[in-house]
């Protein structure tokens, strides 16, 4: 599956094993793991971007994008549904190699892929969790329909740092 955008070049598609490589390239960087949970590797290393790709992407080929420029991967952006009474959920997760950042490729990736689970899956609402100290990803989501509907003092530790924690989403029918 291929998902164009209004930037040339860039679509959202399925991975394949091969991306591995540029995937973990991309990924391995502090810049980018600062924002996530201590569970997104560092080092990521080959072998834990394929099995990224080899497990949960392939499992998950309608919800786990590659973000590709001229078919060379740069990035990921993923919806995971949640389950049980919170199934028509899903949580929105994302990351650019830093190369790339600042060209509003993330505000454009998130826009059509917002859209696209919102036609493509039984999805009503889809949210995002950012720290309070990453004023980037809050002006992606709000640049793509977001709206802030949380916000949650003390929420975070990370590299024994205690950050805020704000919650967006975006639901169907709005
Ligand atoms: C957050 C991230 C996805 C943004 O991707 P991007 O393609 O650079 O985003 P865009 O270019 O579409 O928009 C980002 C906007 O935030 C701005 N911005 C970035 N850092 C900023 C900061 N520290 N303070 C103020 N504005 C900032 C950019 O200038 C840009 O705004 P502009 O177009 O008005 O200049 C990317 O920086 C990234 O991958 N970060 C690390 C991983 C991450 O944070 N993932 C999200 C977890 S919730």
């Amino acid at each position: 599956m291929v998902l164009k955008t209004n930037i040339k070049g860039l679509v959202l598609r399925n991975y394949i094993l091969e991306d591995a490589v540029t995937y973990a390239k991309h990924a391995d960087n502090y810049n980018i793991w600062k924002y996530f949970r201590d569970e997104f590797p560092n080092p990521y290393t080959i072998e834990k971007a394929k099995e990224y790709i080899g497990n949960i992407c392939n499992a998950n080929q309608k919800t786990y994008l590659a973000i590709s420029l001229d078919d060379i991967v740069i990035g990921d952006i993923h919806v995971a549904q949640q389950t049980d009474i919170l199934k028509l959920s899903g949580f929105l997760g994302y990351w650019l190699s830093e190369e790339f950042w600042g060209k509003g490729i993330m505000t454009e990736a998130v826009r059509v892929f917002t859209k696209y689970i919102f036609y493509n899956s039984e999805l009503i609402r889809i949210f995002a969790r950012v720290f309070s100290n990453n004023v980037g990803s809050m002006k992606v989501l709000e640049r793509a329909g977001y709206i802030q509907e949380g916000y949650f003092k003390n929420a975070i530790i990370k590299e024994g740092k205690i950050y805020d924690q704000l919650q967006y989403a975006k639901l169907k029918s709005t």
